[in-house]
């Protein structure tokens, strides 16, 4: 294979798995006998020109760590016009022959303009989320979906000891995959998600129904950006630069106006970033390892904006416009799905 420069960038919050895509990428660039640069902090990292060649002696020992050796930001090039002139520069002085974007919606919406602009850029998506459009899966949300969901088994005995509400408040922004696949596997009782607004007085119905059965407690799951009547919750209203705020807070209202309603005792519990950290899964650590050779396959065919992407058990690819164009919200059969279990 004739020699190629290959950068790489890691964007956006970081995920379990990253790491597994990085050592992919470089064991496979190994083969092929390119160089691989890995740019520190996402974004920032390439408009700066701050770089490390990953060797093999790089990526040794890296597949079980959480996180990402390259760093993280969330940089959008966008905001000034003199950053994507950089980008452009930096490739150039760098002689990249193609770049791997890993990130989701925001990194990779960036990735795609760019690839719009002529840079050789493929993607690889990653979120604990799993809102991302045009993949079954992203890795990382196996990882954060299987914490979860040992929380809400750890909250039940604790729950039924003291006959108390809890609620548990996961991660989600946009969507509410990791609350409903966390709720459903650790069988809460309500899951609350953004597609669907909170309605309390349901919820509260919900509870008394429950301990009419005999079950005098009840586990709630609620993913940060579930709305009351579509107004987010937040803990801080600055926007970062790709126009979000920081979420938070919607667990412990919920839990107080239950308590209010019911006169059931109630309790929050808040996952925040332990869903992020620590340690991939088995499929997280298999599924960044495909996207990672798969990305490398993109490049070796010359297939520039497009994204791999995980459709059934087959890695294929999509085109990052496509893949950044909606986001991917839980569908009516999940929401139906929950509803057999209230
Ligand atoms: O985008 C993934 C995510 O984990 C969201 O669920 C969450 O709102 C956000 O990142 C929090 O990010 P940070 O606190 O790192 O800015």
């Amino acid at each position: 294979m004739t020699h190629l420069k290959v950068g790489l960038l890691t964007g956006g919050g970081d995920c379990p798995g990253l790491n597994a895509v990085i050592r992919g990428v470089v064991k496979g660039g190994i083969r092929n006998n390119w160089t691989v640069l890995g740019f520190r902090n996402g974004w920032k990292g390439l408009m700066n020109d701050d770089k490390i060649e990953l060797v093999d002696n790089a990526v040794s020992g890296i597949l079980h760590r959480g996180g990402t050796i390259l760093g993280t930001s969330r940089t959008n090039p966008y905001k000034k016009r003199q950053d994507v002139e950089k980008i452009k520069a930096v490739m150039k002085s760098n002689a990249l022959g193609a770049l791997i974007a890993i990130g989701g919606e925001d990194t990779l919406g960036v990735a795609a303009k760019l690839y719009q602009e002529g840079l050789p850029i493929v993607g690889a998506p990653k979120t604990i989320d799993n809102d991302l459009n045009c993949t079954d899966f992203t890795f990382g949300f196996d990882t954060a979906v299987n914490i979860a969901m040992e929380c809400i088994d750890r909250l039940h005995t604790t729950a039924e000891s003291h006959n108390r509400v809890m609620v548990v408040e996961l991660m989600g922004r946009h969507a509410g995959w990791i609350a409903t696949y966390a709720g459903l596997a650790g069988g809460a009782d309500v899951i609350l998600i953004p597609e669907r607004p909170i309605d309390v007085d349901r919820v509260c119905r919900m509870i008394h129904n429950r301990h009419k059965r005999g079950k005098l407690f009840s586990i709630i799951a609620v993913a940060e950006g579930a709305t009351f009547k579509g107004a987010d919750v937040v803990q801080e209203s600055k926007l970062d630069q790709f126009g979000h705020v920081r979420l938070g807070g919607v667990g412990q209202i919920l839990a107080e106006q239950i308590e209010k309603k019911t006169g059931y005792e109630t309790r929050v519990t808040v996952l925040g970033h332990i869903q992020r950290g620590g340690s991939p899964t088995a499929f997280d650590r298999v599924l960044g390892t495909r996207f990672g050779i798969g990305a490398l396959k993109l490049i070796e065919q010359k297939k520039f904006g497009y994204m791999v992407s995980l459709e059934g058990n087959k890695i294929t690819s999509v085109p990052l416009s496509e893949a950044t164009g909606a986001l991917k919200l839980v569908s009516s059969e999940f929401l139906e799905l929950c509803e057999y279990f209230e």
